[in-house]
């Protein structure tokens, strides 16, 4: 079966609201879930430094989001959750990209073109005010989605030309330097919830309109209350057509029971009734979510090491591909030979395998990198030939799945584990090269 890789970022410069966990959270959480699928979930915490200069507002941002997701039943072993700021491959293919990426393209963007407009609107200078961080925003994007190959990418319509751009760019890539970039295309649900806010607008932070996702049970229900309605009274039809109350209450609701909100509406219920279920609607499928986000807001060091974990998995993606990518722009070890020369190519650089006998009269074997430093250290085994078999396999490259924690697993065995300080990435990428020369 083929898998499509999705990736989508959450911009960590705010609290999750309604509209969020309608929006992105619930369905990307059932997506997680899905056969032939691989979901790539981050906190895009260099992306919200754009947006905001509040060092204390990044942080408790990055922690409200990961406990929100996962609360929402996320599940970590089965999909890459990370924070974009421990894949420091992230900035660095941000400047391959910046390299090939066209200026006249980002002048198009359109966060970047609404600020110019802003400025030429009261008469300021064009960039007045503008960073070249939101000029750059795109190409931080792109690096975001071409680093892990993802195929289609969960957005808002506002973030449909951000997609086009990274295939833009890769494809530049791609085309001056061969093929390592899959070309992601938008997925744009059509069928999910864009849910009003407080006062009939879309939900958003920019309106002031919102309902945190976990506002505690109280001012859940002070807020729903505060839903802007007409002036109609208990007794009156109601129109369902443009009630924010209505709209809330259907995304939540299965259609029969928002067949039976539309029948009361049409016989007259009053507003407050009528915000007393939704309020009780709302808090039936929160109150369980609840519970668990304030649990884990309780456990900064749990969340904390959840996302290094996850940031541990998608490096072992990231720190491979940089290498090609490096190798592939011209960044390369200047004991290559310039221009080919397969045999003699990288030997100098290549880490190496060292086999020796321990005085147990087992044979070991070690992967040193090119600096000499310890990557793998083997379990004893009896021959040398069972060592050898096993240089050999690894020579063949290994994937994530094969480490269990330090150890690295072979055919249903542990036969090594990771030196002191090194992460199962570093050892994929020396193993990496050797599938690489081989080839
Ligand atoms: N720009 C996105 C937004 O504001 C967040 C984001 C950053 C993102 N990097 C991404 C989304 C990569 C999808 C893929 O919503």
């Amino acid at each position: 079966m083929s898998v499509t890789r999705v990736l989508t970022g959450i911009t960590t410069s705010g609290t999750p609201h309604l509209g969020n966990y309608a929006g992105a959270i619930r369905p990307a959480v059932a997506a997680s879930r899905r056969p032939g699928v691989e979901s790539f979930y981050f906190l895009a915490d260099y992306h919200a430094l754009i947006k905001t200069a509040d060092p204390a507002r990044v942080q408790r941002s990055t922690l409200e989001i990961a406990a929100s997701w996962l609360a929402c039943g996320l599940d970590p072993d089965k999909v890459w959750f990370y924070r974009q700021s421990d894949i420091p491959e992230i900035p660095e293919l941000t400047w391959l990209l910046t390299c090939v990426a066209g200026k006249g393209i980002l002048n198009r963007a359109h966060a970047y073109k609404a600020a110019v407009d802003k400025n030429r609107e009261v008469g300021e200078d064009d960039d007045a005010g503008v960073t070249a961080g939101l000029f750059m925003y795109p190409v931080l994007m792109a690096a975001d989605i071409l680093m892990f190959k993802a195929h289609s990418v969960p957005v808002g319509r506002d973030q449909i030309q951000h997609i086009e751009m990274a295939r833009d760019f890769g494809s530049r890539f791609n085309h001056l330097y061969g093929e390592h970039f899959v070309l992601p295309e938008a997925a744009i649900e059509e069928n999910v919830a864009t849910l009003p806010g407080l006062d009939g607008r879309k939900m958003s932070k920019s309106y002031d309109n919102t309902i945190p996702l976990f506002a505690p049970r109280d001012e859940l229900r002070k807020l729903v209350f505060s839903i802007l309605t007409d002036s109609r009274a208990p007794g009156e039809p109601k129109a369902t057509e443009g009630s924010a109350l209505f709209q809330l209450y259907q995304a939540f609701a299965t259609p029969a029971q928002a067949a039976e909100f539309a029948a009361a509406f049409a016989a007259g219920i009053g507003w407050g009734e009528a915000k007393q279920a939704l309020f009780e609607l709302l808090d039936a499928e929160l109150a369980p979510l609840r519970e668990k986000y304030e649990a884990l807001m309780a456990r900064p060091d749990h969340i904390e090491a959840v996302l290094r974990a996850g940031a541990e998995k998608a490096r072992a993606i990231a720190t491979p591909l940089m290498l090609e990518l490096r190798r592939a722009v011209g960044l390369r070890d200047l004991r290559e030979q310039a221009g080919g020369k397969k045999a003699a190519k990288a030997k100098a650089a290549l880490p190496v395998f060292k086999q020796y006998r321990e005085k147990d009269g087992r044979f070991h074997f070690k992967l040193v990198d090119a600096f000499g430093r310890e990557l793998l250290v083997s379990e004893g085994f009896a021959s040398p030939r069972e060592a050898g078999e096993l240089v050999a396999a690894l020579k063949g490259g290994v994937g994530e799945d094969a480490f269990h924690g330090q150890a690295l697993h072979l055919r249903g065995a542990a036969v090594a584990t990771l030196a002191e300080g090194i992460a199962p990435a570093d050892a994929i990428a020396a193993l990496a090269a050797f599938a690489e020369e081989g080839a």
